[in-house]
């Protein structure tokens, strides 16, 4: 009895994880393209070091791992990886606007254009 109620919970469990599943955000990296102007300006530059408040560099987006981009910007907007400047950007992002700007970035390659707007 007690390994049926076990299999139960796990067969429960597993529906209501599907069911979560289908409510996930659905990337769209199209979408993207009107919010990443402003991400542009530091992390489209090829080698851009920032001058102000100290000298750093820029990490590059474009090719990483959706997931991995997506969980940095949840990071910084939580607090929990501390960047300043990336705090205060990401805290502006909604969830859709972070899986979009996460396959955006995600699909790119060294080739694509920076800017596609142009
Ligand atoms: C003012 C310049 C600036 C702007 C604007 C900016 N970033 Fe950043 N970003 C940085 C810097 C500098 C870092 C590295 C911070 C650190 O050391 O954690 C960073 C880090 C990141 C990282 C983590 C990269 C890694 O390799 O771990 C991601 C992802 C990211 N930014 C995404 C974005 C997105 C998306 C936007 C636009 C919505 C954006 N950034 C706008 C300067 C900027």
């Amino acid at each position: 009895m007690k390994k049926f109620l076990t299999m139960m919970a796990l067969a429960l469990g597993s529906t209501s994880f599907t069911a979560l599943h289908a409510a996930e955000l659905k990337p769209n990296a199209e979408a993207a393209k009107d919010k990443v102007a402003m991400c542009i300006g530091c992390h489209g530059i090829p080698d851009y070091r920032t001058a102000f408040p100290e000298v750093y560099h820029v990490p590059r987006i474009g090719g990483q791992n959706a997931k991995y981009i997506e969980n940095a910007l949840k990071e910084y907007a939580k607090g929990d990886r501390k960047f300043q400047t990336m705090h205060g950007i990401a805290a502006t992002l909604t969830e859709q606007d972070i899986v979009d700007i996460a396959a955006y970035y995600a699909a790119q390659t060294s080739s694509t254009p920076v800017n596609p707007q142009k």
